[in-house]
């Protein structure tokens, strides 16, 4: 398939695309860079071998997306373009509804005048709100906490609709946990700009001596260690999950949890990156993040019934190459 990824050189649309380039496919990369680097399109050369097709666009640019859609013949759109960051949505809530919400629209609506009936896009575990796990895809969603998480809620909706109102357009809205690690090449890999919010990147940080210690953010819920509770998936098992879910997109909107079905703890990650790296990560136990919730796990069933997927990578292969991706490129 001809396959236009938008975000493709962000942290897991790169992952994904050399899961494309892998299993045949043609890839076309839209990406504005806003939060990636042009880098990236090189060493996605080095691993793959082929050189994608790359656009400098923002999504939300409906006549630039449009000539897109006209220069090449597309089969499939997978959507991961998108502002990420919980805490700036909070202080930015326009910037993440418009950028999140009229990038779907658009490219929907792009979808439907060019007859383009395969579109998979990344949701988020943060659409189930804080449920007891493992989260199944048939439970209600809840208010999230913040405005990045109801972009992630309302885009479901939107995609929902638009399938439900056009025979031809098939969704699968894709329910991330936690993605971390990176390609074993240590060529790409997750790099945010400035301090990090998330875990991985953070632990990666202070292994290498960038930032002085990790704050565990609360050791009193209510799990085994005290600390918050997670679904952690390798980037790699994420990627080959799109190539399935675009594959075997079935008729019609489909939900899929992707994750490993398994929690861990934020000092039982802390203390596998310590082992498997043989490195230590100084921390210290503070109070909890607002907004964070204690257990969060799927039931990855569903993916694996329908789509043959499943995750096959440990804790180990995560803390390893998040790793080696910090060491090689620092
Ligand atoms: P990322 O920031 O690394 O990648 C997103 C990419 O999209 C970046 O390269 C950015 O430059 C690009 N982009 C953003 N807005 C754009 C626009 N309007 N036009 C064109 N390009 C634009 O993030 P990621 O971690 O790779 O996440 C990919 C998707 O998965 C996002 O939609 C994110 O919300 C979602 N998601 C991520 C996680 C996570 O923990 N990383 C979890 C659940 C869902
Ligand atoms: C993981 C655990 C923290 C940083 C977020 C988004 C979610 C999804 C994935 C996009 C928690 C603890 C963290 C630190 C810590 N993204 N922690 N010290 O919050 O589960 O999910 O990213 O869709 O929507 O909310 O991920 O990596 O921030 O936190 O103790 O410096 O690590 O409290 O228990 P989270 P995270």
């Amino acid at each position: 398939m001809n396959i236009l990824v938008t975000g493709g050189l962000g942290f897991i649309g790169s992952h994904t695309v050399i899961e494309l380039v892998k299993n045949a496919h043609e890839v076309i990369i839209v990406d504005s860079l806003v939060n990636s680097k042009i880098e990236v399109l090189d060493r996605l050369h080095e691993i793959t071998g082929v050189k994608p097709t790359f656009y400098q666009i923002d999504v939300t640019d409906e006549a630039k997306v449009e000539e897109i859609f006209l220069t090449h013949k597309i089969d499939g759109v997978i959507h991961f373009a998108g502002l990420k960051a919980v805490g700036e949505s909070v202080s930015k809530p326009i910037a993440y509804y418009y950028n999140n919400l009229v990038s779907t629209m658009v490219l929907s609506k792009m979808c439907l005048k060019h007859g383009i009936g395969k579109f998979v896009f990344s949701s988020s575990a943060t659409v189930y709100g804080d449920q007891p796990s493992p989260l199944k895809e048939e439970m209600a969603l809840q208010k999230t906490t913040n405005p990045y998480g109801e972009t992630k809620a309302i885009s479901e909706r939107i995609l929902t609709d638009v399938s439900q109102a056009n025979d031809g357009f098939a969704v699968s809205l894709l329910r991330y946990f936690n993605p971390v690690g990176a390609h074993e090449s240590g060529l790409i890999g997750e790099d945010p700009n400035g301090i990090p919010n998330n875990l991985m990147p953070f632990v990666t940080k202070v292994a290498k001596g960038k930032l002085t210690r990790l704050s565990v953010f609360g050791n009193d819920y209510e799990t085994a260690d005290g600390t918050g509770v997670r679904d952690y998936i390798h980037v790699m098992d994420l990627a080959e999950g799109h190539v399935k879910a675009i594959e075997n997109l079935s008729k019609g909107v489909n939900v899929y949890n992707l994750g490993t079905g398994t929690g861990v703890s934020v000092l039982e990650l802390v203390n596998a990156f310590m082992k498997v790296n043989n490195v230590d990560v100084p921390y210290e136990i503070v109070g909890r993040r607002p907004g964070d919730i204690a257990i969060c796990f799927a039931d990855p069933e569903k993916a694996e019934q329908e789509l043959g997927w499943k995750a096959t990578r440990s804790v180990e292969d995560m803390v390893r190459d998040a790793w080696k991706f910090e060491v090689d490129n620092s």
